[in-house]
């Protein structure tokens, strides 16, 4: 019901998903809006993309920073469209051999746009679960990470996993946030175990800098 009104949100077209997926790589929704609407006026489907010349594509990113997503762009739109006739992936899976398409990406893309049960844990959902769960050990570490996969692809839904996926997302982007918490306005503050052992602020754990 809370869920942002965002324009790659009001139609599942999976070229607009992805483009928005990629663009949101390290990169703030308020950020990328503009970029957003700018190229899918430019490049409107991925024949489109596919098409472009490799300079104004790049122009148009400009300002985005990590060109190495658009050039991933560019490539991963031409496999698309001229080797796989125009077919999008449908699974995570096969989303995923595309160039720039991590874990996440795919599992973003194939649950907004295809609706497959899949889960899609970022910097935002791992604090958000760090959370939930009371989970104290560093989250970069790699068994961390595995466990933190496991139990999002065990909370995805059958139904609208993508709606799923993107509360979460929005969850984490303005309810719980990273210094201060907004726990009196969260859906899942009775749910939550940091809440209710009073931690929440002291989780996600980091590696202490050097
Ligand atoms: N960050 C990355 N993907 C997003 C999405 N689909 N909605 C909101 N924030 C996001």
């Amino acid at each position: 019901r809370q869920a942002r009104d965002l324009p790659w949100r009001r139609a599942s077209d999976p070229y607009r998903v992805w483009l928005s997926e990629i663009m949101l790589q390290q990169t703030r929704v308020e950020a990328a809006l503009g970029y957003y609407e700018r190229f899918l006026r430019e490049f409107p489907t991925v024949g489109d993309l596919a098409r472009a010349d490799d300079d104004r594509a790049l122009k148009l990113w400009e300002g985005l920073g990590y060109y190495s997503r658009a050039r991933n762009l560019l490539k991963a739109a031409r496999e698309i469209a001229f080797e796989r006739a125009g077919r999008f992936p449908e699974t995570a899976a096969e989303w995923a051999r595309l160039p720039g398409v991590g874990r996440y990406t795919a599992g973003a893309i194939a649950s907004i746009a295809f609706g497959e049960r899949a889960a899609a844990v970022d910097g935002n959902i791992k604090r958000v679960l760090a959370r939930l769960f009371a989970i104290a050990s560093d989250v970069e570490r790699a068994d961390t990470l595995e466990r933190l996969w496991s139990l999002a692809g065990a909370l995805v839904p059958p139904r609208q996993p993508g709606d799923f996926n993107q509360a979460l997302m929005d969850l984490g982007a303005r309810i719980c946030l990273p210094r201060r918490p907004r726990c009196a306005e969260c859906p899942a503050a009775a749910l939550c175990e940091a809440r209710r052992r009073g931690i929440e602020e002291n989780l996600p754990a980091k590696r202490p800098r050097k």
